[in-house]
This record gives C-alpha cells, sequence and structure tokens, in this order.
C-alpha cells in the first residue's frame, strides 16, 4: 500500500514525511530555458512552428503570453503549441506593459529582441523579479545604442523606445557569466548593422547559439559567437527534451532516500545543463545514462539512479555557471554526506528568485545542519537531516523543491510553507515525488 505522505492540508503548505523509499519511471516536462527560446525563435521565423512538449510551468508560460501580445499567433493542441508569425519584421506594438511575472529569462531576452523594434515596449514583472538586476544587459543594449532604461536601482520595469534605424553591432566579452545576457545581445544582433560577436571566457548554456545554428569559434579557451542580420531560420520543429534542472531534485532524492530506484527518460543531456551529474558522481553518486540519442539537434538520454552513500565536495570557479540552477538540490545532497560541502565563487545565487545562498542557508540550518555563510557561497557539514521544522519556499520555485526533498530524507516530519512557488517550474511536482513513494 502506498501512504500519502505529503499531505496539502493548508493551502500553499505541505507537510512531508519521511519516506521509506523512492521506485519507478518518471518523464518529467520540457526543459524551460530550450522552451523559452524556441517560443522566442518561432516569433522570428516566418510560418508555422510546432513545438511538442512545451511546459505548462508559468516561466515559459509567461514568455509565449508576452510574444501573442505582439502579434504571433498561437494554439495549444495537448502539449503541443503551435505559433504562426509573420517575420522577424513584422511585430506589432502593444500599447500595455508586457509582464514576464517571475521570470529573469523572459524579460532578459525580450529586452534584447525588442531593443531592435521601430516601436516602443514597457517590460514589468512580479515582485521578486523587480528586484533582480538588468544592468547586466542594458550596458550592452545601450552600447548597440537601444533605448532601453531601468530603475534608479538597475532593475525593472524596462522602458525600451522604438527606433527607426537598425542598432549598431559590438563585439561583447561578458563580464558575468550569464546566458540570458549572452542571448539578450544575440537576439539584438538580429536587428544590428554588420556582425555582433558574444565573447564569454567561461560557458554557460548554450541553447541559443544552437537552436539557431550559429557558428561558435575558440579561441584561447574563449568561445566566440556571432550573428548578424541577414540571418535567418526556418520555423521551429522539435520535441523539447524532459527538463535536466528539474530532473536533478528527482534524482538527489532517489540518491538520498533508502532503497531507491530511479528512471527518468527522455532527459535533456546538453553538456551545458547536466555537469551537476559530474559533481554527484564525484559524490560518489551511482547514476547511469543510456540511451543516448541527439533527435533535434539537443542531446537527449534515459537517467536511471539508485541510493548512493555521498561524501562531499568543494564546487567552485567556472563550475558553478554550469550548476547555477542546481546548487540549491546539490546543498540538499551535501547535507547528508559524511563530510564537508562547499560552493565557492557563487555570488551570482544572490540574484536569483531569491538570494539563494541565504535561502538555503537558512533552510539547512532550519533543518539542523551546520553551515557557515560565505558572501559568495557557503560550506556545510553533512550529517543528519532533521525534521519537526517548518522552512519556507522564500518563493523561489527551486528553494520550495529542495526542500521537499530535504524533507523525504529528514527524520522526521518537514513543513514547507509558500510551496506554490514550484508552478513557476513544474507546476505538477507534488504529484510526481507522490507518484514515486513507496512507503510499503
Ligand atoms: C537561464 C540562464 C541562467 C539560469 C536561468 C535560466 C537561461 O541564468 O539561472 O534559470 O535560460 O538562459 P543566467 O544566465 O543569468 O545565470
Amino acid at each position: 500500500m502506498t501512504l500519502l505522505t505529503i499531505n496539502r492540508s493548508k493551502k500553499n503548505t505541505v507537510s512531508v514525511t519521511p519516506a521509506r523509499r523512492l521506485h519507478g519511471e518518471i518523464e518529467l516536462p520540457g526543459d524551460k530555458s530550450i522552451a523559452h527560446r524556441a517560443a522566442i525563435i518561432a516569433t522570428l521565423a516566418k510560418g508555422e512552428s510546432l513545438i511538442e512538449n512545451f511546459p505548462d510551468a508559468e516561466d515559459p508560460q509567461a514568455t509565449v503570453t508576452c510574444l501573442t501580445k505582439l502579434g504571433i499567433e498561437y494554439e495549444y493542441v495537448g502539449k503541443t503549441l503551435w505559433l504562426q508569425s509573420k517575420g522577424i519584421n513584422f511585430l506589432e506594438e502593444y500599447d500595455k506593459p508586457l509582464n514576464a511575472m517571475n521570470s529573469g529569462t523572459t524579460m532578459r531576452l525580450l529586452a534584447g529582441l525588442l531593443s531592435g523594434q521601430p516601436f516602443s515596449t514597457i517590460i514589468t514583472g512580479d515582485e521578486s523579479l523587480l528586484e533582480r538586476p538588468m544592468r547586466r544587459i542594458i550596458k550592452p543594449l545601450k552600447m548597440m545604442n537601444a533605448y532601453i532604461s531601468a530603475s534608479r536601482r538597475g532593475t525593472g520595469p524596462l522602458k525600451i523606445r522604438g527606433r527607426k534605424n537598425p542598432l549598431k553591432n559590438i563585439r561583447y566579452e561578458l563580464p558575468v557569466a550569464s546566458a540570458q545576457v549572452k542571448s539578450a545581445i544575440l537576439l539584438a544582433g538580429l536587428y544590428a548593422y554588420g556582425t555582433t560577436t558574444v565573447i564569454e571566457s567561461v560557458p554557460t548554456r548554450d541553447h541559443t547559439e544552437r537552436m539557431l545554428g550559429l557558428p561558435v569559434k575558440n579561441y584561447g579557451g574563449k568561445n566566440y559567437i556571432t550573428i548578424d542580420k541577414s540571418f535567418r531560420f526556418p520555423p521551429v520543429r522539435m520535441v523539447i527534451p524532459g527538463d535536466p534542472s528539474t530532473a536533478a531534485f528527482f534524482i538527489v532524492a532517489a540518491l538520498i532516500t533508502p532503497d531507491s530506484e530511479l528512471v527518468i527518460k527522455n532527459c535533456s543531456l546538453n553538456p551545458t545543463r547536466i555537469a551537476f551529474l559530474s559533481v554527484l558522481g564525484k559524490m560518489g553518486a551511482k547514476i547511469h545514462v543510456f540511451n543516448k540519442r541527439n533527435p533535434d539537434g539537443e542531446p537527449i538520454g534515459d537517467i536511471r539512479v539508485y541510493t548512493s552513500a555521498l561524501r562531499g565536495v568543494t564546487v567552485a570557479g567556472s563550475q558553478i555557471p554550469l550548476i547555477i540552477d542546481e546548487i540549491p538540490i546539490l546543498a540538499i545532497a551535501g547535507a547528508t554526506s559524511d563530510s564537508y560541502f562547499e560552493v565557492k565563487d557563487a555570488r551570482e545565487l544572490r540574484y536569483k528568485e531569491s538570494d539563494r545562498i541565504h535561502s538555503v542557508v537558512t533552510t539547512l540550518r532550519a533543518m539542523g545542519i551546520e553551515v557557515k555563510e560565505y558572501d559568495d557561497g557557503f560550506v556545510l557539514r553533512g550529517g543528519r537531516l532533521r525534521g519537526g521544522a517548518t522552512v519556507d519556499s522564500f518563493g523561489d520555485h527551486r528553494v520550495a523543491m529542495a526542500s521537499v526533498i530535504g524533507g523525504l530524507a529528514a527524520d522526521s516530519e518537514l513543513t514547507v510553507r509558500n510551496i506554490q512557488a514550484v508552478s513557476v517550474s513544474f507546476p505538477d511536482f507534488l504529484n510526481t515525488i507522490q507518484s514515486i513513494i513507496h512507503n510499503n
């Protein structure tokens, strides 16, 4: 008999009781980063795009809603999103602010795209998004002659004034390792004279260049990605692979719950997204990747995980951008290890959906783990995750999911408040967890 271990008695709060074992085979929603880009590329390509396995998560849905305000027609047939566009130079003006909701990717990528339009736009978002730094895109977009401004603190709403002439091309080395900044500049480059070059000395997720088919050269250890105004691409026809950042929660859940075995099918294996698997491998995780293939230009495969005894590691430097979204759940894995788990050079975590250094440290301390906070990370001593506590999601989907997983491996019941935040990337998270819990 499977017991109901997650009870949702109070709205927006969940009580998680320790799980005896996890078992099953699951498939996760389409990758969020790929989904944003697929919808944007479909908007820029003249004709009909068909994007299968489009996630019903709030973030990518925010992108689609914004794009439909700009004159793109759309229809959902089950999990397939059909989009019809008149092409790159036929976006339409919308006289109200576009709402990116909680999604930094939506705000930053659309800012790049809209900087080159002949009409003006305002992009706004929720309270958390309006706290996040936007100067990182404003600076290069202004260098391209975009008329873009933010609040005095450098946060949204963003105001973008329309322009008659094309933007100016730039050659820009990223001062922060950010795929969102890289993508915003590349999208603006489609509306600029000459060739725009983005240089990254530390690799970040490469979906934009991969999906657009852009030339990428590597000289002296740096990536040079180029785009220009004449660049055109066909409508999008793809099946979005499962989101590896979501898979990370389930992988760690199976690793730290006794007697577990879990298979995750059709998960993205894009090398810029699965560095967390190598980190877990170094921690002693038993993970087997199989059935690898490459159907739509994005590598994909299945992942089998077994319960494992974990040891602590240090993650730092150029590893960080490639595991940035997985650090909250890696911290939970580290908290069950037999030694120290340390994160350094990760100040960027302070600018995510919440200040993730603060939210992770607070959550772990509430669960009885000794943690020292650094300005750019933290170090914790692995041990026993204690239940009997109430923790908060800080309105952050990844902190919410990491806390629930921690609760499954804790020694008694854990209460997680503001669980609704999971809808930003995985509305069905609790049901999916529930489906793999076996307490008999
Ligand atoms: C994303 C890039 C990352 C990541 C975010 C999604 C993307 O942000 O944290 O969840 O889709 O480009 P940065 O590139 O700003 O680090």
